[in-house]
C-alpha cells in the first residue's frame, strides 16, 4: 500500500470513529421510546389520582326530602349526616322491620335514647354528654364497617357543599375527649386495678384484691381501699400495691385490716 492509501484508509476510520454507528443510534431510539412511555405511565397515574379525589369530593348530597324518600325498595338511612345504603337489611330497616324508624332520616338522637317519639327520633343532641355522644359516634363506625357510605345529607352536620359544620366538630370533640378520659382510666386501671367484689344477702358485700381483679394481670396482689372518683362522682373499690402507701385518695375500709387482701363492707 502506498503512503497515500494509508493516508486515505486512517482518514475513513477516523470518520466512521466520529459519526453515529447504526448500533448507536438505536441505543438512542430505545432510551426516547422508553422515556416518552415513562412519561405517559406517570401522566395516566396521576389523572386517575386526581379523577379518584374528584370522585371522592363528588359524594352524593342528600336533602331531608330526598332522603325520606328511600323508605321502600331502596333503603337508606342517616346518621351524624352520612347517609347509608341499608337495603341489605330489610328485616331491621324495612316497613316491617325492627328498626324501621331510622330508615329515611338521621336519628342519631334515638340511637343514644333508644325510643322512637319525635323527641328522639332527631339528629339534635342538645343535653346530651359527651359519653353519650362518643356512643352515638360508635354507631357511625359500625354502619361505616357494615355498609355502603352513598353521601351526606345537608342539614345539621353538613352544609350544602358537604363541608363539615360546626356541629360535627363538636361531635369530633366530644369523641375525643371521651378517648384521652379512656386513655388516662386505662393508665388509672393498671396503677389501681379494680377489685373484686360479691355480694349477698346473708354476707352483704365484699371486696376483694387477685393478682387478676378488674381484668388487670400484675405479679402483686394489693389491698382493697375506698376510692373517690371525682369526675364521676362515684365511689369504688381499687387495689392498691403497698398497703403502707400514704396516699389521701385512698382510704381504708373500717373493721378491715390494712394489710388484708379482703374486706367485708357495712352498711
Ligand atoms: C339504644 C338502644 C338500642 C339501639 C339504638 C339499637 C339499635 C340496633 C340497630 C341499629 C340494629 C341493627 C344493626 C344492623 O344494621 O345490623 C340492632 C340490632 C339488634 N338489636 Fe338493637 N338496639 C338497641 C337496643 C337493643 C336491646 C335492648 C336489645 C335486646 C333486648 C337489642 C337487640 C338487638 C338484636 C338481637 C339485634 C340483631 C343483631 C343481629 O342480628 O346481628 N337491641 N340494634
Amino acid at each position: 500500500m502506498s503512503t497515500k492509501d494509508k493516508n486515505n484508509k486512517a482518514r475513513d476510520e477516523s470518520v466512521n470513529q466520529l459519526s453515529p454507528t447504526p448500533s448507536f443510534l438505536s441505543n438512542y431510539k430505545w432510551w426516547l421510546v422508553s422515556f416518552i412511555v415513562i412519561l405517559l405511565i406517570s401522566f395516566i397515574i396521576q389523572r386517575q389520582t386526581v379523577d379518584k379525589k374528584n370522585s371522592i369530593k363528588k359524594e352524593r348530597l342528600f336533602t331531608p326530602d330526598e332522603l325520606q324518600s328511600y323508605t321502600k325498595d331502596e333503603l337508606y338511612l342517616a346518621i351524624l349526616g352520612h347517609v347509608f345504603n341499608v337495603t341489605s337489611a330489610p328485616q331491621f330497616y324495612s316497613s316491617t322491620g325492627s328498626y324501621k324508624f331510622f330508615t329515611g332520616r338521621d336519628a342519631a338522637r334515638g340511637f343514644h335514647t333508644g325510643g322512637t317519639s319525635a323527641e328522639d327520633l332527631t339528629d339534635d343532641l342538645t343535653g346530651l354528654t359527651d359519653e353519650d355522644i362518643a356512643g352515638i359516634y360508635g354507631w357511625l363506625t359500625f354502619y361505616q364497617k357494615q355498609y355502603p357510605q352513598i353521601g351526606k345529607l345537608i342539614g345539621r352536620y353538613f352544609d350544602s357543599n358537604g363541608t363539615p359544620t360546626e356541629h360535627f366538630s363538636n361531635v369530633l370533640t366530644s369523641v375525643n375527649i371521651m378517648k384521652k378520659k379512656k386513655e388516662e382510666q386505662a393508665r388509672f386501671e393498671q396503677q389501681w386495678p379494680p377489685c373484686n367484689s360479691e355480694w349477698s344477702h346473708d354476707a352483704g358485700k365484699r371486696v376483694w384484691c387477685t393478682e387478676k381483679s378488674g381484668g388487670i394481670e400484675r405479679p402483686w396482689t394489693g389491698v382493697p381501699r375506698r376510692y373517690f372518683d371525682s369526675s364521676t362522682k362515684t365511689e369504688r373499690c381499687v387495689c392498691v400495691k403497698n398497703a403502707d402507701q400514704q396516699d389521701g385518695r385512698f382510704r381504708q375500709y373500717e373493721d378491715c385490716s390494712p394489710t388484708s387482701i379482703e374486706c367485708k363492707i357495712l352498711d
